[in-house]
C-alpha cells in the first residue's frame, strides 16, 4: 500500500501539476483503483492523506491562489456494467442525466452582474489557481452573459482542446522540434496554466470550454440538472449538445453504449460518460465524500484495443544509438485513428510477448499518441510467421551493434558518425531547450545528414546560402532567414548548449546543475567522474554519461569548434539571466535536500538575498516541512510561495 501510495501521487503529481503524464490515463485509474481496493479491505492500513482521499493536484506557485466557496469535487469512476449497477442501488432514485466525460482541465467562472470576473482551475479541490487573466485569452470563455443575471453566479466546465486544434499545435511543435503534448487534455492544461506573459500563446491556441455545472442552481428556481444546462446554454455559457435525459438504468446503457464509438465522432477527446441525478434538490441530502459527491458517477470506457496483422518489425535508431523495434502493422482505426506503426520497446519485450512478424497483435493506445503492441494471439499462427531477431550491424551505417552488459538496450555505438543518430542529435540539438534553432525538424535533420553534408553537429554552422536551397529546395530568403537563425543561436546561453549536445541522460534541469557547479566549459570538460557525481541530483549514472562524453575526441573536437565559432562556454559567471537578482528570499521549516544555510548560498549564487522575517518586500517564501508563523504572515501578505523543488526549479533554471 506504501508502495501505491507513492506511485499513485508521483503520477497525480506529473498529470495534474505537471500537465506531463509517464503512463496512460487506463493505467493511472488501474493503480487507483488497487489502492482503493486494498483500503477497503485492509482499513487499518488506510491513511488520511492517501491520494485516494484527495482531489487532482496542487495549485501552482504561478498562479495566485484562490479559495473555492463551494469545493470542485472530482467524480468517482466505474469501469463495468456491475458497478454501474451498484452506484443505481445506492441512489435508489429515478432520472438521470447522461453526459460526456469531456477529458479537460475544470475551471469555475465566476459572472458579477455577468460579467466575468474571475476563473480558477480545480487545484486541490478547497484551493484552486487564479487563472483569470489568461481565460481572458481564451475566446470561448463569454466575457458577458447574454439576459446577465443580477449578482455574483458561479458556473463550472472543462477547458479542453479540440482534436483539430490539438493536432495543429503538435505539428507546429513537431516541425519546430519540440516536444508534443501527449494528448488533448494535457495540451489543453499546459496553455492554460502557464504564465500570462505568454498570453498571446494561448489566444494563438484557441482553447475551447463546456459547462456542465451551475453552482446554488435553487437560487434560480432550477430543480433539475437538465434545467441548469438550460440555464446555462440561454446565458451564453457553452455547453455539450451530447446530453440526454433518461428514467431508468436501461437507458444509461444504451447511452453508454451508444457513445463508446460514435464518440471518436467528436471534435473533443471523451474518456467516459457522467451520469448524475437529475433531481438537484435530492443532491445536498445525498452528499458527498470528501472526494467525489454521491449523486454522480463517471463511466470511464475501457482503453481502445484493436486486432491488426504484423507485417514487419523494422528498427529506429535514437539519439543516443538506442535500436528501437518498431511494429508495421495492417493499417487499423483505433481510438479514432488510423494506425500503422506501434512501439515494442525493445528485444527482450519482443521475445517475452513471444511476438512473430506475420502475427495477428492487439495494440493499445498507451500515453495516448504512441500505440503499443499488447500481446499477439498464438492461436490464429498457420506456422509461416517468422521469428524477429535483433540485428547484428546498424541499418544506418553498418557498425557491428553492441548490448550493454546492464541494459536491456541494443545500440549503434558509432556516436560519431552514423547518419541515423546524427540526425536524431541534430534534431535535438535543434529543439527549444538546446540551441532553439527555428526550422530544424525532423525532416530537415533527416535531408542533412543523407546529403552527407554534415558528420558532426558544428557542421550545420558551416554551410552556405547555396547549401541550405539545394538541400531544402527553398529561396533565397528562406536560406538567409536560417542563416540568421543559426548565427543568432550561437548567443543562447550555456547551459543550452549543454543541454543541446544530447548527451544521455543530461536534460535542461541537470545540465543547470552541472554547469552551475562548474561554471565554464574548461572545467566541465575536464572533471573527473568522482567530481560530477557529487554534484547533487547528478549521481553515478549521469557522472558516468558526462564523464564518458567529454573522454571522446570527437566530441572535444566539436566543442573546440563550438568555442572557434564564438559559441556561449560559460564564464567566471553564471548569471545571463538575471532573473533572480536581488530578489529577497525566506526560509521557513525543514528543507529536505539540503539546509537552509545551503539554500541561502544558492540564492546569494544567484544574486538574490535572504532574510529571516516575512515583510511586504519578500519576493519569495520558500516552504519546508513543518513551515512556522512565516508561512501564515507570508499567506496574509500575498507573498509568493514556493516547495522546496519549485525553488530547486527556479535556481537551476535561472542559470542561463
Ligand atoms: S460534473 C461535483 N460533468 O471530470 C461534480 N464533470 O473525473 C462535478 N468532467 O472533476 C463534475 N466532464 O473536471 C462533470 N460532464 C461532466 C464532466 C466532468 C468532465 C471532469 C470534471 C471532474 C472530473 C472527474
Amino acid at each position: 500500500m506504501n508502495e501505491l501510495y507513492k506511485l499513485v501521487k508521483y503520477h497525480a503529481g506529473l498529470y495534474y501539476d505537471k500537465d506531463s503524464p509517464e503512463i496512460s490515463d487506463a493505467e493511472y485509474d488501474s493503480l487507483v483503483r488497487e489502492l482503493k481496493q486494498l483500503e477497503n479491505d485492509y482499513p487499518q492500513f488506510s491513511r488520511n492523506d492517501s491520494p485516494t482521499q484527495t482531489v487532482g493536484g496542487e495549485a501552482s506557485s504561478l498562479f495566485a491562489k484562490v479559495e473555492h466557496v463551494t469545493p470542485m469535487l472530482s467524480l468517482d469512476n466505474v469501469f463495468t456494467h456491475e458497478e454501474l449497477v451498484n452506484f443505481f442501488d445506492r441512489i435508489n432514485a429515478e432520472g438521470f442525466v447522461c453526459e460526456m466525460k469531456i477529458d479537460g482541465l475544470a475551471v469555475s467562472l465566476i459572472y458579477e452582474d455577468g460579467i466575468f470576473v474571475r476563473g480558477a482551475t480545480r487545484g486541490n479541490g478547497r484551493v484552486g489557481e487564479d487563472v483569470t487573466e489568461n481565460l481572458m485569452f481564451v475566446d470561448a470563455v463569454p466575457k458577458k452573459l447574454i439576459n446577465a443575471p443580477a449578482g455574483r453566479v458561479e458556473v463550472r466546465g472543462e477547458v479542453l482542446m479540440t482534436n483539430e486544434r490539438f493536432n495543429a499545435v503538435n505539428a507546429v511543435r513537431e516541425s519546430k522540434g519540440e516536444k508534443l503534448f501527449a494528448n488533448p487534455r494535457n495540451a489543453a492544461a499546459g496553455t492554460l496554466r502557464q504564465s500570462a506573459k505568454n498570453n498571446h500563446v494561448i489566444a494563438e491556441r484557441g482553447l475551447d470550454i463546456f459547462l456542465y455545472y451551475l453552482v446554488d442552481a435553487e437560487r434560480f428556481g432550477i430543480t433539475t440538472q437538465e434545467g441548469a444546462l438550460m440555464w446555462l446554454s440561454s446565458h451564453g455559457l457553452p455547453i455539450q449538445s451530447a446530453y440526454k435525459f433518461y428514467e431508468t438504468l436501461d437507458g444509461v446503457k444504451d447511452f453508454i453504449s451508444h457513445w463508446q464509438n460514435e464518440r471518436y465522432k467528436l471534435n473533443y477527446h471523451t474518456d467516459g460518460v457522467v451520469v448524475k441525478l437529475n433531481d438537484i434538490t435530492s443532491w445536498p441530502e445525498i452528499g458527498a465524500t470528501s472526494h467525489a459527491p454521491r449523486w454522480a458517477v463517471a463511466f470511464k470506457y475501457p482503453p481502445e484495443e484493436a486486432r491488426t496483422r504484423l507485417t514487419n518489425i523494422e528498427i529506429s535508431i535514437g539519439r543516443t544509438g538506442v535500436l528501437t523495434p518498431v511494429a508495421i502493422l495492417d493499417p487499423v482505426t483505433l481510438a479514432g485513428t488510423q494506425v500503422s506503426r506501434a512501439t515494442l520497446h525493445n528485444a527482450d519485450e519482443i521475445s517475452r510477448k513471444d511476438i512473430r512478424i506475420g502475427d495477428i497483435v492487439r495494440v493499445r493506445k498507451a500515453a495516448e499518441i504512441i500505440p503499443e503492441i499488447i500481446d499477439s494471439d498464438k492461436e490464429s499462427r498457420t506456422g509461416t510467421e517468422k521469428i524477429f531477431t535483433m540485428p547484428g550491424k546498424c541499418p544506418a551505417c553498418d557498425s557491428e551493434i553492441v548490448r550493454i552488459a546492464d541494459e536491456a538496450a541494443y545500440r549503434c555505438p558509432n556516436r560519431a558518425s552514423c547518419p541515423a543518430q546524427l540526425s536524431e542529435s541534430l534534431k535535438y540539438f535543434a529543439s527549444r531547450d538546446g540551441m532553439n534553432i527555428k526550422g530544424i525538424g525532423r525532416k530537415l535533420a533527416e535531408k542533412l545528414t543523407a546529403s552527407g553534408k554534415i558528420h558532426s553537429l558544428s557542421d550545420i554552422y558551416t554551410l552556405t546560402a547555396e547549401d541550405w536551397m539545394t538541400l531544402d529546395k527553398i529561396s533565397t530568403k528562406s536560406a538567409n532567414n536560417l542563416l540568421a537563425e543559426l548565427e543568432s543561436s550561437k548567443s543562447r546561453p550555456f547551459v543550452n548548449l549543454i543541454t543541446a549536445l544530447g548527451i544521455p541522460d543530461i536534460g535542461k534541469n541537470t545540465a543547470g546543475l552541472i554547469i552551475n557547479h562548474f561554471g565554464n566549459i574548461d572545467a566541465l570538460m575536464n572533471a573527473s567522474e568522482e567530481e560530477l557525481s557529487r554534484i547533487d541530483g547528478v549521481g553515478e549514472v549521469i557522472a558516468r554519461s558526462v564523464h564518458e562524453f567529454f573522454r571522446n575526441d570527437d566530441n572535444r573536437k566539436m566543442i573546440e569548434n563550438f568555442r572557434a565559432m564564438g559559441f556561449n562556454m560559460g564564464g567566471e559567471i553564471l548569471r545571463v539571466s538575471n532573473e533572480l537578482e536581488e530578489k529577497i528570499f525566506v526560509f521557513t521549516g525543514t528543507l529536505e535536500t539540503m539546509t537552509r544555510d545551503e539554500a541561502g548560498e544558492k540564492v546569494k549564487a544567484m544574486g538574490g538575498r535572504v532574510s529571516s522575517s516575512v515583510s511586504r518586500k519578500t519576493d519569495y517564501v520558500v516552504a519546508g516541512e513543518n513551515p512556522g508563523s512565516k508561512l501564515r504572515k507570508a499567506e496574509s501578505l500575498g507573498i509568493k510561495i514556493i516547495t522546496e523543488q519549485e525553488f530547486l526549479t527556479l535556481i537551476t533554471t535561472s542559470v542561463e
